[in-house]
């Protein structure tokens, strides 16, 4: 099967970058990452990404006046690339129709809580501290509204009550590590249909995955096999 091309937009660690990296190379996951692009210089995700000599490109936003003219240079970065698909992997910012244009369709992103609630920055921390009983993880689609499109797949996590919302966030981030993969790997095999807010998912010839955290967890749709 050919590989899809595809960018990924990163802000910080990147610990979902080297997830996406770990997958391709156990032979899972059917992208070929043709570029890294972070707005921020010291991003950690860069050091990733070279370690596994992949293309990396810095473009701060601060250099440029406008979202739009920020968002239409990453465009010609990345074309030049032959991405054809994009994966925001904690970039954390909010992109124009500019940027959607370009790539219709074939953007998705990944969130640190159960979408619609507590979209934003610091996700985890909002749902932490408000007291919910179950967080979670959301990877969807990109529109042009913040965390608002449509969703591809969700892992509820359990909070536990008074928990520091940084161990919360560990367990989140876990979960976010086999999602975006496996999500990543539905938009490559070409199986996400949009419907409105909805995304079916086509069937596939794969065996289900077991569901193996170690903590109570649920993720719908189920993942596929090695995710
Ligand atoms: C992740 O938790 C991701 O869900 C979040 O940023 C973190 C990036 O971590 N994204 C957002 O909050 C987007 N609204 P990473 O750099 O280690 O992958």
């Amino acid at each position: 099967m050919s590989k899809l091309p595809i960018a990924v937009l990163i802000s910080g660690g990147g610990s979902n970058l080297q997830a996406l990296i770990d997958k391709i190379e156990e032979g899972i996951l059917d992208v070929d990452i043709k570029m890294v692009l972070s707005n921020r210089a010291g991003a950690y995700g860069l050091e990733r990404a070279k370690t596994h000599s992949i293309p990396t490109c810095v473009l701060s936003h601060k250099d440029f006046k406008s979202r739009e003219d920020f968002d239409g240079e990453m465009v010609r970065i990345l074309k030049e690339t032959g991405a054809q698909a994009v994966v925001m992997a904690g970039f954390m910012r909010i992109i124009t129709p500019v940027f959607l244009n370009a790539f219709s369709g074939r953007i998705i992103n990944i969130h640190p809580a159960l979408l619609p609630s507590f979209a934003g920055a610091g996700g985890q921390t909002e749902a932490g501290e408000y007291g919910v009983q179950i967080s979670g993880c959301t990877v969807h689609f990109v529109d042009e509204k913040m965390d608002n499109g449509a969703i591809i797949i969700q892992a509820a996590v359990p909070a536990m009550p008074g928990e520091d919302v940084d161990v919360l966030a560990k367990r989140i981030l876990r979960v976010e590590h086999r999602i975006l993969p496996q999500a990543t790997q539905w938009l490559a095999e070409g199986r996400l249909r949009t419907e409105g807010r909805f995304v079916k998912l086509g069937l596939a010839d794969v065996a289900k995955a077991e569901q193996d955290t170690d903590f109570p967890c649920l993720i719908n749709p189920p993942l596929e096999y090695g995710f």
